[in-house]
């Protein structure tokens, strides 16, 4: 005679692999759930390895279709680019960012013709391109210069765009910058052509550091902490999500994730006609990296998990440095 009551067995429930599966039908991750972030530099053969992301590498635009057609091959549909200037020069106003010698714009020409269906977002932001290494304009005084800065950064849009970007992604957190470019889109009469993803919900957060290191944009002198959100400020969070929607945003996200998987579950419930993306930022990449190299945990037990924390939060789509192993990990050889 047991126990325990007949409906507090869960063991009954969860016995087999397939009802296990059944326990969270809502959480499966596929590659339609994934984004590949790629890091592009001005250096059109370069494979350059990142060494504070081990495993991640800068790609000139002659390495990136031999990197990109295994991937394809096994399921990968969205990238997300980010440009890096390596001999470009930078300047007050990020001239790079938008000039015809930007590898983001000589990327998307080749990539929409070698990829027909791969869907390709851009991340916009003045920060890889600015002499002082902030994501916006910035006054005599060091301030930002709110409206020079959603000017200049809806200008870039509409040259990616232009170029062949699909998805528009600013991350520069200014005030005012979606309805700047989609303003600017509908003037390039582009608005029906390009989705804009806001990175609404981006924290000042200390996991951006291996990133900065990747694509050479750290600030120069003082931190992004007047224009990025304050780790511990729901109400803001708040506030930019439904701002930005308000704005005409096509998809929100919340940055970095682990660490606001809170904030991720309070965006989708407040909006959830809205698609919602989550960013494992390259902290988030370097902690389970460098955690499974040492011994301390194993990750693609680790990975898996994280991944299905971040989905049953709430996430439709997650950005990932990890998509090339999480895809070979999808299609297994025997999968029990
Ligand atoms: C630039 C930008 C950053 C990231 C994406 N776009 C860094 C920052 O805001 O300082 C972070 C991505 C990552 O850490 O993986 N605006
Ligand atoms: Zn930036």
């Amino acid at each position: 005679m047991t126990t325990v009551a007949a409906k507090h067995i869960l063991h009954s429930g969860i016995f087999h692999p397939l009802l296990r599966e059944w326990q969270s039908p809502n959480v499966e991750i596929t590659s339609k759930n994934l984004m590949y972030p790629i890091f592009v530099l001005d250096d059109a053969d370069a494979k350059d390895p990142i060494a504070s992301m081990p495993g991640i590498y800068r790609y000139g635009i002659n390495s990136l279709k031999p990197m990109l057609e295994p991937l394809i091959a096994k399921g990968l549909q969205s990238v997300l680019l980010f440009g890096v200037p390596n001999h470009l020069a930078k300047d007050k106003v990020g001239t790079n960012a938008d000039s015809s010698r930007n590898p983001v714009i000589q990327a998307l020409k080749l990539l929409r013709v070698w990829f027909p269906n791969l869907l390709i977002a851009c991340d916009v932001c003045l920060c890889p391109y600015t002499d002082h290494g902030h994501c916006g304009i910035l006054r005599p005084n060091g301030h930002i210069d709110n409206e020079a800065s959603i000017k200049r950064i809806s200008e870039i849009a509409v040259k990616y765009a232009q170029a062949g970007a699909q998805m528009i992604a600013p991350s520069d957190m200014m005030d005012g910058r979606i309805g700047a470019i989609k303003k600017a889109l509908e003037a390039a009469n582009m608005s029906n052509q390009v989705a804009v993803l806001s990175y609404a919900v981006k924290f000042a957060s200390g996991l951006y550091g291996p990133f900065r290191d990747a694509s050479k944009s750290a600030p120069q002198f003082g931190d992004r902490k007047c224009y990025q959100l304050p780790p511990g400020s729901n109400g803001l969070a708040t506030r930019a999500a439904a701002r930005d929607i308000a704005e005409g945003a096509d998809m929100l996200m919340v940055k970095p994730g682990l660490a606001y998987l809170d904030v991720v579950r309070h965006t989708k419930d407040t909006h959830p006609e809205y698609p919602l993306f989550v960013y494992q930022v390259s902290g988030e990449y370097a902690m389970l990296y460098h955690g499974a190299k040492n011994g301390a945990i194993n990750l693609e037990i680790v990975l898996d998990e994280v991944l299905l924390s971040m989905r049953r939060a709430g996430a439709d789509c997650i950005i990932t440095y990890f998509t090339p192993l999480i895809l070979d990990m999808l299609h297994p050889k025997s999968k029990y």
